[in-house]
Protein backbone atom coordinates (compact mmCIF):
# COMPACT_ATOMS: atom_id res chain seq x y z
CA UNK A 1 0.00 0.00 0.00
CA UNK A 2 2.81 2.21 0.94
CA UNK A 3 4.48 1.83 -2.82
CA UNK A 4 1.23 3.26 -4.73
CA UNK A 5 1.79 7.12 -5.78
CA UNK A 6 -1.21 9.45 -4.33
CA UNK A 7 -5.04 7.99 -4.68
CA UNK A 8 -6.97 5.94 -7.37
CA UNK A 9 -7.15 8.02 -10.35
CA UNK A 10 -11.07 8.56 -10.61
CA UNK A 11 -11.13 9.62 -6.78
CA UNK A 12 -8.69 11.80 -7.28
CA UNK A 13 -10.41 13.91 -10.48
CA UNK A 14 -13.64 13.95 -8.35
CA UNK A 15 -11.28 15.57 -5.46
CA UNK A 16 -10.18 18.32 -8.01
CA UNK A 17 -13.56 18.95 -9.97
CA UNK A 18 -14.79 19.47 -6.02
CA UNK A 19 -12.30 21.74 -5.68
CA UNK A 20 -13.00 23.44 -8.69
CA UNK A 21 -16.76 23.59 -7.60
CA UNK A 22 -15.91 25.54 -4.56
CA UNK A 23 -13.83 28.13 -6.75
CA UNK A 24 -16.76 28.60 -9.28
CA UNK A 25 -19.87 27.72 -7.17
CA UNK A 26 -21.86 28.27 -10.66
CA UNK A 27 -20.22 26.15 -12.61
CA UNK A 28 -22.84 24.26 -14.78
CA UNK A 29 -19.85 21.03 -14.87
CA UNK A 30 -20.57 18.43 -17.42
CA UNK A 31 -18.45 15.18 -16.67
CA UNK A 32 -16.43 13.39 -19.21
CA UNK A 33 -14.12 11.93 -17.10
CA UNK A 34 -14.85 8.92 -15.35
CA UNK A 35 -16.58 6.36 -17.51
CA UNK A 36 -19.80 6.06 -15.64
CA UNK A 37 -22.74 4.88 -17.63
CA UNK A 38 -25.96 8.47 -17.33
CA UNK A 39 -28.53 6.68 -19.02
CA UNK A 40 -31.32 4.64 -16.83
CA UNK A 41 -31.23 0.86 -17.16
CA UNK A 42 -33.92 -0.14 -19.51
CA UNK A 43 -37.52 -1.35 -18.88
CA UNK A 44 -37.48 -4.84 -19.95
CA UNK A 45 -34.46 -5.23 -18.12
CA UNK A 46 -35.64 -3.46 -15.06
CA UNK A 47 -38.86 -6.06 -15.31
CA UNK A 48 -36.51 -8.55 -14.22
CA UNK A 49 -34.93 -6.93 -11.99
CA UNK A 50 -38.24 -6.35 -9.82
CA UNK A 51 -39.42 -9.82 -10.18
CA UNK A 52 -36.21 -11.17 -9.06
CA UNK A 53 -36.59 -8.93 -5.43
CA UNK A 54 -40.21 -9.49 -5.49
CA UNK A 55 -40.03 -13.41 -5.52
CA UNK A 56 -37.92 -12.86 -2.61
CA UNK A 57 -40.72 -11.73 -0.67
CA UNK A 58 -42.62 -14.89 -1.44
CA UNK A 59 -41.53 -18.37 0.41
CA UNK A 60 -41.44 -20.36 -2.45
CA UNK A 61 -39.63 -17.56 -4.33
CA UNK A 62 -36.97 -17.19 -1.02
CA UNK A 63 -36.62 -20.84 -0.59
CA UNK A 64 -35.57 -20.73 -4.74
CA UNK A 65 -33.27 -17.74 -4.65
CA UNK A 66 -32.82 -16.50 -1.51
CA UNK A 67 -30.18 -16.81 0.98
CA UNK A 68 -26.52 -17.76 0.10
CA UNK A 69 -26.57 -18.74 -3.63
CA UNK A 70 -23.35 -20.70 -5.13
CA UNK A 71 -20.40 -18.56 -5.29
CA UNK A 72 -19.62 -19.40 -8.97
CA UNK A 73 -23.84 -17.71 -10.00
CA UNK A 74 -27.01 -18.89 -10.49
CA UNK A 75 -26.69 -22.42 -13.02
CA UNK A 76 -29.67 -20.68 -15.72
CA UNK A 77 -27.17 -17.29 -15.97
CA UNK A 78 -24.25 -19.27 -16.51
CA UNK A 79 -26.10 -21.38 -18.97
CA UNK A 80 -27.23 -17.93 -20.23
CA UNK A 81 -24.34 -16.02 -20.41
CA UNK A 82 -22.17 -19.14 -22.36
CA UNK A 83 -25.14 -19.67 -24.78
CA UNK A 84 -25.91 -16.56 -25.87
CA UNK A 85 -22.37 -14.36 -25.55
CA UNK A 86 -19.86 -17.14 -26.28
CA UNK A 87 -21.56 -19.24 -29.30
CA UNK A 88 -18.89 -21.06 -31.74
CA UNK A 89 -16.37 -20.85 -29.18
CA UNK A 90 -14.92 -23.93 -26.47
CA UNK A 91 -16.23 -22.10 -24.04
CA UNK A 92 -19.13 -24.03 -21.65
CA UNK A 93 -21.40 -22.99 -18.67
CA UNK A 94 -19.04 -24.58 -16.38
CA UNK A 95 -16.50 -22.24 -17.36
CA UNK A 96 -18.52 -18.39 -16.90
CA UNK A 97 -17.95 -17.46 -13.15
CA UNK A 98 -21.26 -14.80 -12.52
CA UNK A 99 -19.89 -11.95 -9.97
CA UNK A 100 -19.92 -8.03 -8.73
CA UNK A 101 -17.62 -6.94 -11.20
CA UNK A 102 -14.62 -6.94 -13.38
CA UNK A 103 -12.82 -4.90 -11.37
CA UNK A 104 -13.41 -7.00 -8.40
CA UNK A 105 -12.75 -10.24 -10.36
CA UNK A 106 -9.31 -8.41 -11.37
CA UNK A 107 -8.04 -7.92 -7.72
CA UNK A 108 -9.35 -11.36 -6.65
CA UNK A 109 -7.53 -12.60 -9.62
CA UNK A 110 -4.20 -11.20 -8.90
CA UNK A 111 -4.23 -12.35 -4.99
CA UNK A 112 -4.83 -16.07 -6.21
CA UNK A 113 -2.09 -15.55 -8.44
CA UNK A 114 0.17 -14.96 -5.51
CA UNK A 115 3.00 -11.79 -5.20
CA UNK A 116 5.75 -11.66 -6.58
CA UNK A 117 4.56 -12.43 -10.54
CA UNK A 118 5.60 -11.01 -13.77
CA UNK A 119 3.49 -8.89 -14.90
CA UNK A 120 3.21 -6.71 -18.21
CA UNK A 121 0.27 -4.55 -19.30
CA UNK A 122 -0.81 -2.21 -22.13
CA UNK A 123 0.59 1.16 -21.50
CA UNK A 124 -1.73 3.19 -21.22
CA UNK A 125 -4.61 0.97 -19.58
CA UNK A 126 -7.28 0.84 -17.21
CA UNK A 127 -5.57 1.90 -13.58
CA UNK A 128 -6.85 -1.09 -11.53
CA UNK A 129 -4.28 -3.56 -13.38
CA UNK A 130 -1.56 -2.01 -11.87
CA UNK A 131 -2.62 -0.53 -8.70
CA UNK A 132 -4.14 -3.89 -8.04
CA UNK A 133 -0.64 -5.61 -8.77
CA UNK A 134 1.09 -3.31 -6.58
CA UNK A 135 -1.23 -3.83 -3.78
CA UNK A 136 -0.75 -7.91 -4.09
CA UNK A 137 2.90 -6.99 -4.02
CA UNK A 138 3.68 -7.80 -7.30
CA UNK A 139 6.13 -4.69 -7.55
CA UNK A 140 9.28 -4.20 -5.84
CA UNK A 141 8.88 -0.05 -5.86
CA UNK A 142 7.95 2.85 -7.92
CA UNK A 143 10.43 4.25 -10.23
CA UNK A 144 10.58 7.62 -10.30
CA UNK A 145 12.16 8.61 -13.10
CA UNK A 146 10.02 6.58 -15.88
CA UNK A 147 7.08 6.90 -13.63
CA UNK A 148 6.77 3.25 -13.62
CA UNK A 149 6.57 0.47 -11.02
CA UNK A 150 9.34 -1.39 -10.91
CA UNK A 151 8.93 -6.01 -11.85
CA UNK A 152 5.45 -4.41 -13.84
CA UNK A 153 6.21 -4.19 -17.83
CA UNK A 154 4.78 -1.34 -19.40
CA UNK A 155 4.31 -1.94 -23.18
CA UNK A 156 3.72 1.49 -25.47
CA UNK A 157 0.50 1.77 -27.09
CA UNK A 158 0.60 5.33 -29.00
CA UNK A 159 -0.35 6.52 -32.46
CA UNK A 160 2.84 5.28 -33.61
CA UNK A 161 2.83 1.89 -33.51
CA UNK A 162 -1.63 1.85 -34.36
CA UNK A 163 -2.28 1.70 -30.40
CA UNK A 164 -0.99 -2.16 -30.56
CA UNK A 165 2.12 -2.84 -28.39
CA UNK A 166 5.23 -4.81 -29.24
CA UNK A 167 4.93 -7.99 -27.43
CA UNK A 168 8.35 -9.07 -27.29
CA UNK A 169 8.35 -7.08 -24.34
CA UNK A 170 5.92 -9.41 -22.76
CA UNK A 171 7.99 -13.06 -23.38
CA UNK A 172 8.67 -13.14 -19.72
CA UNK A 173 5.84 -12.26 -18.54
CA UNK A 174 3.62 -15.09 -16.41
CA UNK A 175 0.54 -12.17 -16.82
CA UNK A 176 -0.65 -9.96 -19.76
CA UNK A 177 -3.27 -7.77 -18.91
CA UNK A 178 -5.17 -6.88 -22.22
CA UNK A 179 -7.74 -4.73 -22.81
CA UNK A 180 -10.09 -4.11 -25.98
CA UNK A 181 -11.68 -2.30 -26.86
CA UNK A 182 -8.93 -0.24 -25.02
CA UNK A 183 -9.62 1.85 -22.08
CA UNK A 184 -8.39 5.19 -22.29
CA UNK A 185 -7.16 4.54 -25.82
CA UNK A 186 -10.50 3.69 -27.88
CA UNK A 187 -8.61 1.05 -29.83
CA UNK A 188 -9.91 -2.39 -30.81
CA UNK A 189 -7.40 -4.70 -31.65
CA UNK A 190 -7.92 -7.12 -34.84
CA UNK A 191 -7.92 -10.79 -35.49
CA UNK A 192 -4.45 -11.00 -36.85
CA UNK A 193 -3.59 -9.18 -33.49
CA UNK A 194 -5.11 -11.31 -31.17
CA UNK A 195 -3.59 -14.19 -33.23
CA UNK A 196 -0.36 -12.81 -32.70
CA UNK A 197 -1.26 -12.36 -28.44
CA UNK A 198 -2.45 -16.13 -28.42
CA UNK A 199 0.17 -17.70 -30.34
CA UNK A 200 2.92 -15.22 -28.31
CA UNK A 201 1.21 -16.49 -24.73
CA UNK A 202 0.83 -20.13 -25.86
CA UNK A 203 4.53 -20.34 -26.82
CA UNK A 204 5.87 -18.45 -23.42
CA UNK A 205 2.86 -19.91 -21.32
CA UNK A 206 2.28 -16.60 -20.02
CA UNK A 207 -1.55 -16.52 -18.86
CA UNK A 208 -3.65 -13.54 -20.69
CA UNK A 209 -5.79 -11.53 -18.57
CA UNK A 210 -8.38 -10.05 -21.02
CA UNK A 211 -11.02 -7.55 -20.36
CA UNK A 212 -14.06 -7.59 -22.92
CA UNK A 213 -15.54 -4.50 -20.82
CA UNK A 214 -16.33 -2.72 -23.80
CA UNK A 215 -16.47 -5.55 -26.41
CA UNK A 216 -20.41 -4.72 -27.13
CA UNK A 217 -19.04 -1.18 -28.44
CA UNK A 218 -17.25 -3.40 -31.64
CA UNK A 219 -18.95 -2.71 -34.65
CA UNK A 220 -15.74 -3.49 -36.90
CA UNK A 221 -16.24 -6.83 -38.27
CA UNK A 222 -12.21 -7.84 -38.24
CA UNK A 223 -12.07 -7.16 -34.39
CA UNK A 224 -13.40 -10.20 -32.65
CA UNK A 225 -15.86 -9.34 -29.41
CA UNK A 226 -14.03 -12.38 -27.41
CA UNK A 227 -10.53 -13.75 -27.59
CA UNK A 228 -12.02 -16.99 -27.64
CA UNK A 229 -13.06 -16.79 -31.38
CA UNK A 230 -9.06 -16.89 -31.40
CA UNK A 231 -7.78 -20.89 -32.06
CA UNK A 232 -5.85 -21.90 -28.86
CA UNK A 233 -7.50 -19.07 -26.91
CA UNK A 234 -8.80 -21.18 -23.78
CA UNK A 235 -5.21 -22.45 -23.25
CA UNK A 236 -4.07 -19.14 -22.22
CA UNK A 237 -6.56 -16.73 -21.73
CA UNK A 238 -9.17 -15.59 -19.16
CA UNK A 239 -11.64 -13.17 -19.84
CA UNK A 240 -13.71 -10.62 -17.58
CA UNK A 241 -16.60 -8.92 -18.84
CA UNK A 242 -19.18 -7.05 -17.29
CA UNK A 243 -22.51 -5.73 -17.72
CA UNK A 244 -21.70 -2.15 -16.39
CA UNK A 245 -21.57 -0.60 -19.38
CA UNK A 246 -23.83 -2.70 -21.65
CA UNK A 247 -26.52 -1.68 -19.52
CA UNK A 248 -26.05 0.72 -16.69
CA UNK A 249 -24.99 -1.85 -14.13
CA UNK A 250 -22.19 0.59 -13.07
CA UNK A 251 -24.33 0.84 -9.54
CA UNK A 252 -25.98 -2.32 -9.52
CA UNK A 253 -22.71 -4.58 -10.04
CA UNK A 254 -22.99 -7.93 -11.99
CA UNK A 255 -20.46 -8.96 -13.97
CA UNK A 256 -18.65 -12.52 -15.32
CA UNK A 257 -14.95 -14.35 -15.91
CA UNK A 258 -14.45 -16.62 -18.06
CA UNK A 259 -11.72 -19.37 -16.93
CA UNK A 260 -11.93 -22.58 -19.65
CA UNK A 261 -11.44 -25.94 -18.37
CA UNK A 262 -8.54 -26.17 -21.16
CA UNK A 263 -6.42 -23.51 -19.43
CA UNK A 264 -3.98 -25.34 -17.25
CA UNK A 265 -0.63 -24.00 -14.83
CA UNK A 266 2.72 -25.36 -16.37
CA UNK A 267 2.15 -28.54 -13.77
CA UNK A 268 -1.06 -29.27 -15.47
CA UNK A 269 -3.09 -28.36 -12.41
CA UNK A 270 -6.04 -26.58 -13.56
CA UNK A 271 -6.28 -22.63 -13.10
CA UNK A 272 -10.64 -22.84 -13.05
CA UNK A 273 -10.15 -25.25 -9.98
CA UNK A 274 -8.04 -22.29 -8.16
CA UNK A 275 -10.69 -19.54 -9.03
CA UNK A 276 -13.68 -21.60 -8.03
CA UNK A 277 -11.44 -22.36 -4.41
CA UNK A 278 -10.87 -18.68 -4.31
CA UNK A 279 -14.04 -17.87 -5.34
CA UNK A 280 -15.73 -19.58 -2.37
CA UNK A 281 -13.21 -18.12 0.07
CA UNK A 282 -13.70 -15.02 -0.91
CA UNK A 283 -16.75 -14.56 -2.11
CA UNK A 284 -20.45 -15.46 -1.81
CA UNK A 285 -22.28 -15.22 -5.19
CA UNK A 286 -23.42 -12.13 -6.77
CA UNK A 287 -27.19 -10.59 -5.40
CA UNK A 288 -30.22 -12.21 -6.35
CA UNK A 289 -31.20 -9.23 -7.67
CA UNK A 290 -28.82 -8.34 -10.46
CA UNK A 291 -28.77 -11.93 -11.01
CA UNK A 292 -32.26 -11.53 -12.10
CA UNK A 293 -31.46 -8.62 -13.69
CA UNK A 294 -28.89 -9.62 -16.14
CA UNK A 295 -30.44 -12.83 -17.01
CA UNK A 296 -32.86 -10.23 -18.29
CA UNK A 297 -30.39 -8.56 -20.35
CA UNK A 298 -29.90 -11.58 -22.48
CA UNK A 299 -33.85 -11.92 -23.24
CA UNK A 300 -34.26 -11.11 -26.87
CA UNK A 301 -36.30 -7.51 -25.60
CA UNK A 302 -32.94 -7.17 -23.05
CA UNK A 303 -30.97 -7.95 -25.83
CA UNK A 304 -32.53 -5.35 -28.14
CA UNK A 305 -32.58 -2.85 -25.20
CA UNK A 306 -28.56 -3.06 -24.75
CA UNK A 307 -28.14 -2.55 -28.17
CA UNK A 308 -29.79 0.50 -27.90
CA UNK A 309 -28.11 1.51 -25.18
CA UNK A 310 -24.47 0.85 -26.76
CA UNK A 311 -25.67 3.05 -30.16
CA UNK A 312 -26.73 5.83 -28.28
CA UNK A 313 -23.57 6.16 -26.18
CA UNK A 314 -21.34 5.34 -29.56
CA UNK A 315 -23.18 8.25 -31.52
CA UNK A 316 -22.11 10.25 -28.16
CA UNK A 317 -17.85 9.45 -28.99
CA UNK A 318 -18.82 10.10 -32.87
CA UNK A 319 -20.44 13.78 -31.98
CA UNK A 320 -16.84 14.37 -29.60
CA UNK A 321 -14.55 12.81 -32.25
CA UNK A 322 -16.28 14.94 -35.07
CA UNK A 323 -15.78 18.29 -32.82
CA UNK A 324 -12.12 17.84 -31.66
CA UNK A 325 -11.41 16.83 -35.86
CA UNK A 326 -13.16 19.72 -36.94
CA UNK A 327 -11.35 21.64 -34.39
CA UNK A 328 -7.91 20.57 -35.69
CA UNK A 329 -6.80 18.05 -32.90
CA UNK A 330 -5.66 14.16 -34.64
CA UNK A 331 -8.51 12.01 -31.94
CA UNK A 332 -8.12 8.53 -31.91
CA UNK A 333 -10.89 5.89 -30.57
CA UNK A 334 -14.45 6.27 -30.48
CA UNK A 335 -15.48 4.37 -33.43
CA UNK A 336 -15.37 0.51 -31.66
CA UNK A 337 -15.13 2.30 -28.18
CA UNK A 338 -16.98 4.86 -25.79
CA UNK A 339 -13.78 6.94 -25.63
CA UNK A 340 -12.17 9.64 -27.46
CA UNK A 341 -8.68 9.56 -26.78
CA UNK A 342 -7.24 13.44 -27.97
CA UNK A 343 -3.71 14.47 -28.77
CA UNK A 344 -1.87 17.12 -26.96
CA UNK A 345 1.07 16.33 -28.84
CA UNK A 346 3.55 15.95 -26.11
CA UNK A 347 1.99 18.71 -23.57
CA UNK A 348 1.68 17.33 -20.48
CA UNK A 349 -1.76 15.57 -19.80
CA UNK A 350 -2.48 17.40 -16.16
CA UNK A 351 -1.86 20.76 -17.91
CA UNK A 352 -4.27 19.91 -20.60
CA UNK A 353 -6.93 18.52 -17.88
CA UNK A 354 -6.68 21.53 -15.80
CA UNK A 355 -6.58 23.89 -18.66
CA UNK A 356 -10.08 22.17 -20.46
CA UNK A 357 -11.43 22.56 -16.80
CA UNK A 358 -10.34 26.14 -16.25
CA UNK A 359 -11.93 27.09 -19.42
CA UNK A 360 -15.15 25.31 -20.28
CA UNK A 361 -15.65 23.71 -16.92
CA UNK A 362 -15.49 20.32 -18.22
CA UNK A 363 -14.09 17.19 -16.43
CA UNK A 364 -11.82 14.99 -18.50
CA UNK A 365 -9.11 12.71 -17.67
CA UNK A 366 -5.45 13.30 -17.93
CA UNK A 367 -3.95 10.58 -20.33
CA UNK A 368 -1.11 10.00 -17.75
CA UNK A 369 -3.75 8.72 -15.28
CA UNK A 370 -3.39 5.39 -17.50
CA UNK A 371 0.69 5.30 -17.79
CA UNK A 372 3.32 7.30 -18.85
CA UNK A 373 2.67 6.71 -22.22
CA UNK A 374 -0.62 8.39 -22.01
CA UNK A 375 0.96 11.70 -21.62
CA UNK A 376 0.49 13.86 -24.14
CA UNK A 377 -3.26 12.96 -24.40
CA UNK A 378 -6.65 13.23 -23.01
CA UNK A 379 -9.81 10.94 -22.73
CA UNK A 380 -13.04 11.75 -23.32
CA UNK A 381 -15.89 9.55 -22.02
CA UNK A 382 -19.17 10.09 -24.18
CA UNK A 383 -21.02 8.62 -21.23
CA UNK A 384 -23.59 11.35 -21.37
CA UNK A 385 -26.97 12.54 -21.92
CA UNK A 386 -27.04 13.60 -25.20
CA UNK A 387 -27.67 17.54 -24.23
CA UNK A 388 -24.51 17.56 -22.12
CA UNK A 389 -22.37 16.17 -24.76
CA UNK A 390 -23.40 18.67 -27.68
CA UNK A 391 -23.50 21.39 -24.81
CA UNK A 392 -19.74 20.10 -24.24
CA UNK A 393 -19.17 20.43 -27.89
CA UNK A 394 -20.09 24.04 -28.04
CA UNK A 395 -18.11 24.98 -24.85
CA UNK A 396 -14.70 23.16 -26.35
CA UNK A 397 -14.78 24.86 -29.55
CA UNK A 398 -15.35 27.83 -27.89
CA UNK A 399 -11.90 27.67 -25.94
CA UNK A 400 -10.13 24.81 -27.88
CA UNK A 401 -10.66 25.47 -31.72
CA UNK A 402 -6.93 26.07 -33.08
C1 LIG B 1 -11.47 -1.72 -18.84
C2 LIG B 1 -12.38 -1.85 -17.68
N1 LIG B 1 -12.49 -3.02 -17.05
C3 LIG B 1 -13.29 -3.18 -15.98
C4 LIG B 1 -14.03 -2.12 -15.51
C5 LIG B 1 -14.87 -2.30 -14.27
O1 LIG B 1 -16.02 -2.99 -14.54
P1 LIG B 1 -17.04 -3.35 -13.37
O2 LIG B 1 -17.98 -2.20 -13.25
O3 LIG B 1 -17.67 -4.59 -13.86
O4 LIG B 1 -16.26 -3.58 -12.12
C6 LIG B 1 -13.97 -0.89 -16.13
C7 LIG B 1 -14.75 0.23 -15.61
O5 LIG B 1 -14.63 1.36 -15.97
C8 LIG B 1 -13.12 -0.75 -17.24
O6 LIG B 1 -12.98 0.42 -17.87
Amino acid sequence: MAQLKAGYLFPEIARIRNAHLEKNPDAKIISLGIGDTTEPIPKPITDGMVAAAAALGTKEGYSAKGGYGPEAGQMELRKTIAEKLYKGTPITYEDVFASDGSKCDISRMLQMFGSGRKIAVQDPSYPAYVDSSVIMGHSTGFNDAVKQYENITYMPCGAENDFFPDLSAAKSAELIFFCSPNNPTGAAATRAQLTELVNQALESGSIIIYDAAYSAFVGNPDCPKTIYEIPGAEKCAIETCSFSKYAGFTGLRLGWTVFPEALKFSDGSSVRQDWTRMMGTSFNGASTVAQGAGLACLTDAGLAAMGDMVAFYKENAAILKRTWEEMGYKVYGGTDAPYVWVSFEGRDSWEVFTEILDKTDIVTTPGAGFGPAGNGYVRCSAFGSRENINEAARRLKESFSK
